[in-house]
């Protein structure tokens, strides 16, 4: 379903979101390594994307050793901390297959401040894409969840984070303070990318779900617009179950 510059694609299970979303990955994937001989992918932690990354593991024929992994967001904590997104994606997905080191970019947390881990992985990037001044970097996907509160990446409805026009990641305070520290991509890179992936599962986020699709919301998640090509949410029945 096509709905202004967004396609909705409803499923019965998260099993089939993941089918479709590994596929869409190995498209993805096939085509940016023809053409620029690497493939870049920003990936968001959270417990929606879980099983996404241990079957993208299991997809041994995908051209690993041109894939690139960047972290969408992370939480301002050592690799091994139980809140770390590098840490969940390195044990689904990254050790699991033949990818070299060199084409791994997480956050480096080891900083004395966010900010300083937030200028490291802006410079990390910068260097990476070979980013001409100015320039914004383009990764061909990007792929997020949404927080019950409208949230994406770590872009908190009502942070600073989201005004931010020119820098390609931020150091961010959760709204909540139970929450750790985070640094995360900001919207001006999110939305240049190739393309980009919202997965959400669960009743719980069907609210959440209507209002970013269907009104015009200032919600975080509502922000991010492709502005290269159709922003893909996939959804199962639950997360669709309020969408007209
Ligand atoms: C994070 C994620 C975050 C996540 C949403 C949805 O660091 O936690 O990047 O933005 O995508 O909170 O999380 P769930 O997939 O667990 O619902």
């Amino acid at each position: 379903m096509i709905f202004k510059d967004k396609e909705i694609l409803v499923f019965n299970s998260i099993e089939q979101i993941i089918e479709s979303a590994v596929e869409k990955w190995a498209g993805l994937a096939e085509k940016a390594v023809g053409e620029r001989g690497r493939f870049t992918a920003a990936l968001s932690g959270g417990r929606t994307p879980v099983n996404l990354y241990k079957a993208l593991a299991e997809e041994k024929g995908l051209p690993w050793d041109r894939t690139h992994i960047f972290i969408v967001d992370e939480r301002f904590v050592p690799f091994d901390h139980e809140d770390s997104n590098y840490r969940m994606i390195n044990s689904t997905l990254l050790k699991q297959i033949e990818i070299p080191t060199k084409n791994i970019h997480p956050v480096i947390t080891d900083e004395n401040t966010p900010i300083l881990s937030a200028e490291r992985y802006e410079n990390e990037i910068k260097s990476f894409f070979n980013t001409i001044k100015n320039g914004t970097p383009q990764f061909d996907l990007v792929l997020l969840g949404i927080g019950g509160d409208g949230h994406t990446a770590s872009l908190f409805p009502g942070t600073p984070v989201l005004k931010e026009t020119r820098r390609l990641t931020a150091a961010v305070t959760p709204p909540d303070e139970s929450m750790k520290e985070r640094i995360s991509l900001t919207l001006p890179v999110i939305n240049n990318a190739g393309s980009i992936l919202f997965m959400a599962a669960g009743e719980d986020k069907a609210g959440v779900i209507r209002e970013i699709i269907e009104d015009n919301s200032a919600l975080p998640a509502a922000m991010v617009r492709s502005e290269r090509g159709k922003l893909v949410f996939l959804l199962d029945e639950g997360a669709a179950s309020l969408l007209a």
